[in-house]
């Protein structure tokens, strides 16, 4: 068996010569020897930025030095971005979760609604803020939290509104829902950077909006995090949340260089993102729109060739949604071929392909990673926990959990012809079992 100049098996007459799966032992779709994207791509200016830190004396932003700041030029930069007055950078998304939390004040044991549906730090960053997140369900189109399945009866204070995947939330939506009752609306754009609902930036909705720049997220800069507002006085109250109760000085009160004065209005912690990811994150940040374009682009193909296999669609984006930001495709199998869960077909299209597809993690509601009692300090907390979930459901949750198939954001990041490979293999694992 040979493969066409594209790197794939050759079709006749529609058939392809090659249908066993290459799971067991077949031909796979693409040529191991074509590879795909890696991630992360260092943008142009990274290594000339990182290398002024090294040698700037100033690696974080407690070095009493003169040179400037990397994380204050991030910082502008980034709000600039999402169309915000202030953002506040942190060390980690989970650490720009927990003052974003902190930074409403609620007293403690309330409750914060957070989606089923999300990663474990959703849930653990209320805990830590010493809160207690009531887990609620998703819409099923969307795979974010909507209106009709939040619980109003359970007395919430915020609500944790995560943008999942590739698609927001309808936070005007739940703005509208959330105000009235006193509910605040905290946005974790954690999987967002740059998406937009009717040409707004992800993150600017909210009361604060919350961000990663983890490793595999489509902004990065190793580790990292970020919290948005439009709010002046917020901002100075993240501000020394996230570094031990110090905001930025002002020019004159700046002592012997030192960029932070100690303001000292509320007990904060040492959440400061460090020099170097933030020279990345500056650098990063002027290559993520062209990158945007590229991924939009082969997803915008890859959900056309996909309409035309029966029983599979692609997560589908609420119509007021004007730009994505695809951090992780869910490829949603209706009809699961027979025999086979969303684990196996991941583990076939991965075979075909030579690149990570993976099921989503379980809802958090069994989540090995979400256990407060493990800890002695939220016992408290834990027992609210405990008995606010019982007997709760989350079936578009579970649904999705169970029926869909997601992959990196790095996948789209090529050419044309990858969506072509990867929609004949997602043919192929579906014909493979009729
Ligand atoms: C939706 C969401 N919120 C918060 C986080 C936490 O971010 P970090 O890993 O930077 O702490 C993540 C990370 O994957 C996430 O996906």
């Amino acid at each position: 068996m040979r493969y066409t100049d594209n790197g794939t098996t050759p079709r006749t007459a529609g058939v392809r010569t090659a249908d066993r799966l290459a799971v067991n032992g077949g031909i796979p779709i693409r040529s191991p020897e074509r590879t795909w994207p890696t991630w992360p791509i260092p943008a142009p200016d990274a290594p000339r930025l990182l290398e002024s830190v090294l040698t700037s004396g100033r690696w974080a932003i407690t070095s009493p030095s003169g040179a400037a700041l990397f994380e204050r030029r991030f910082a502008r930069m980034f709000a600039e971005y999402t169309g915000v007055r202030h953002c506040v950078p942190v060390d980690h998304g989970s650490s720009a979760l927990v003052i974003a939390l902190e930074s409403l004040r609620l007293a403690p044991g309330d409750v914060v609604l957070v989606p089923a549906l999300t990663w474990v730090a959703c849930a653990s960053a209320v805990l830590r803020a010493g809160l207690v997140p009531v887990l609620v369900d998703v819409d099923p189109q969307t795979g974010c939290v909507s209106p009709e399945h939040l619980d109003l009866a359970v007395g919430a204070k915020a609500l944790l509104a995560v943008h999942w995947a590739c698609a927001m939330a309808d936070i005007p939506a739940l703005l509208d829902v959330c105000t009235p009752r006193g509910i605040t609306v905290v946005e974790d754009a954690a999987q967002a950077h740059g998406a937009e609902w009717q040409g707004r930036p992800a993150g600017s909705f909210g009361h604060v909006g919350c961000f990663s720049m983890q490793h595999s997220k489509v902004l990065t800069g190793g580790e990292g995090g970020a919290v948005v507002t439009d709010d002046g006085e917020l901002a100075a109250l993240l501000q020394e949340l996230r570094a031990d109760s110090r905001r930025y000085a002002s020019a004159d009160a700046a002592p012997q260089g030192l960029e932070l004065e100690e303001s000292a209005t509320i007990m904060g912690a040492n959440l400061c993102m460090n020099e170097f990811s933030a020279a990345v994150l500056c650098a990063q940040l002027g290559a993520l729109d062209e990158q945007h374009k590229i991924r939009n682009d082969n997803y915008d193909v890859l959900a056309r060739l996909i309409e035309d296999i029966p029983g599979v669609r692609m997560l589908r984006r609420h119509p007021a949604q004007t730009k994505a930001s695809v951090y992780e495709a869910a490829l949603v199998f209706d009809e699961l071929p027979v025999g086979m869960t969303n684990a196996d077909v991941a583990e076939a299209l991965a075979a075909e392909l030579h690149t990570r597809f993976y099921p989503p993690r379980e809802p958090l509601a069994r989540s090995p990673l979400l256990q407060p009692w493990t800890k002695p300090s939220l016992a408290p907390l834990t027992e609210r926990f405990v008995a606010e979930h019982r007997g709760r459901r989350y079936p578009n949750a579970e649904y999705l959990a169970s029926h869909a198939v997601l992959t990196h954001h790095s996948t789209f990041l090529g050419v044309e012809e990858d969506m072509r490979h990867i929609a004949d293999a997602v043919d192929k694992v579906v014909r493979s079992a009729r």
